[in-house]
């Protein structure tokens, strides 16, 4: 298996700006667990990785509900763009019943399905998927994101 690869993202910007490249790699069918504490950057990540895969409209955090759909426009490239589901886990406090309602599987078959919090919950849910972790240091912008493809 590939070595995790690690980055150092000084700013906002820097963090929208990994989402977008992390984006380019990205086709329907695959699944994104982010990881990593309150404020680590997670919906930061997912803003930059809709605009790399051309979704339509804003990505905000999902403060009431659980999963916002996306639809697909254009890649910054011009080339049609990927639909993306972006789920916030957090309060799904692995409720495995619940997580089957959202019927990610479904989802799963033409969508990127980005998942704040989906560590140790949604893994099951491809046969493999995109482990990005983001620390973050006391009193500091600087994050950290270590990514791995897991089979
Ligand atoms: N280098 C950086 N990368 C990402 N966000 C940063 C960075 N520096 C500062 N920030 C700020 O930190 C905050 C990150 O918030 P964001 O909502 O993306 O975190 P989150 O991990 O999704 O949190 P939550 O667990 O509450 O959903 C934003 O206010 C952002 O502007
Ligand atoms: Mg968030």
């Amino acid at each position: 298996m590939a070595e995790p690869q690690q980055r150092v993202l000084e700013t906002v910007e820097d963090t929208e700006a990994f989402g977008r490249e992390l984006a380019g790699g990205l086709r329907p069918g695959d699944l994104v667990v982010l990881d990593g504490p309150l404020g680590a950057g997670k919906t930061a990540l997912t803003r930059g990785i809709a605009v790399g895969l051309g979704v339509a409209g804003r990505v905000s955090s999902p403060t009431f509900i659980i999963a916002r759909a996306h639809r697909a426009g254009v890649r910054p490239d011009g080339t049609p763009g990927v639909a993306l589901v972006h789920v916030d886990a957090y309060r799904l406090a692995g409720d495995l019943d619940e997580l089957d309602s959202l019927d990610l599987d479904t989802d799963l078959q033409h969508a990127v399905v980005v998942v704040e919090w989906g560590k140790g919950v949604v893994e099951h849910l491809a046969d493999r998927h995109l482990r990005v972790q983001l620390a973050r240091e006391p009193e500091s912008d600087v994050r950290t994101a270590i990514w791995e493809w897991i089979e």
